[in-house]
């Protein structure tokens, strides 16, 4: 089973962020995942340019490392996302990889994937970036199995810190047994659902404009 971890703190997994993640993935490799960790303070992503080639052609020609981390994505069983919270929400380097991921949102291309999120703060307030989050990975198809947020006690260190590692090995135990069990997250459905018809009704409305997504629909 793969799984990719997608780290958006600029400290990479020296951070208080990748601390946290250390655990999740120590409980996914224990339960028997193959992990790959993707950090964007070391593969930074540009911006999206809204060139719509994603809708048009299906690739993005925008100059970095977009396209390989999407292939990774869309080959692996489930994936992690992780944060720190800036401003009440994700980081840049996140926002823009996550932009990027525009087509595949319209697509829901995730879909019968699974996901796990992972973020941490200064002062709290974690549950408004793992919100955020969740609706995307709803938006990319894909199904939410659990999300772990705290602040920090000092770089790399946390309050309660032993009882939060066991929860967070645990969310990693059960992105992989959902994997294995093909489990159901029915109260995400209405949401993830609904987005996916609005975005099957605005790809109808655009027509020829965007042949790739047209035609990725008619072959679904
Ligand atoms: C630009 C910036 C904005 C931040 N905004 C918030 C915030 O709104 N709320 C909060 O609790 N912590 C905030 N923090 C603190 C970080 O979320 C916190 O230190 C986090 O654990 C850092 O993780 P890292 O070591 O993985 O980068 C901010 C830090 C920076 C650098």
């Amino acid at each position: 089973m793969k799984i990719v971890a997608i780290n958006g703190s600029p400290r990479g997994m020296n951070g208080t962020t990748g601390r946290l993640l250390e655990e999740v993935l120590a409980g996914a490799v224990q339960a028997g995942a193959d992990i790959e960790i993707v950090s964007l303070s070391e593969t930074p992503i540009k911006p999206c340019v809204a060139c719509d080639a994603c809708h048009k052609v299906g690739i993005c020609p925008v100059k970095d490392e977009y396209e390989t981390i999407k292939d990774k994505l869309l080959a692996a069983d489930a994936f992690i996302l992780a944060t720190p919270n800036y401003l009440l929400s994700i980081t840049a380097q996140l926002k823009a990889f996550l932009d990027r991921c525009n087509g595949l949102i319209h697509l829901t291309a995730l879909e019968g994937k699974y996901s796990a999120l992972v973020e941490t703060s200064g002062g709290g307030g974690d549950e408004e970036p793992l919100e955020y989050l969740q609706r995307i990975v709803n938006a990319m198809g894909a199904q939410n199995v659990g999300s772990i947020g705290s602040p920090g006690a000092g770089p790399r260190m946390f309050p309660d810190q032993e009882a939060l590692f066991q929860k967070a090995r645990a969310l990693g135990k059960d992105l992989c047994d959902s994997v294995r069990e093909k489990r159901s997250f029915p109260e995400q459905d209405p949401f993830r659902l609904g987005f996916k018809e609005r975005m099957s009704h605005l790809i109808g409305f655009m027509g020829e404009c965007w042949p790739y997504e047209k035609e990725y629909l008619a072959q679904r």
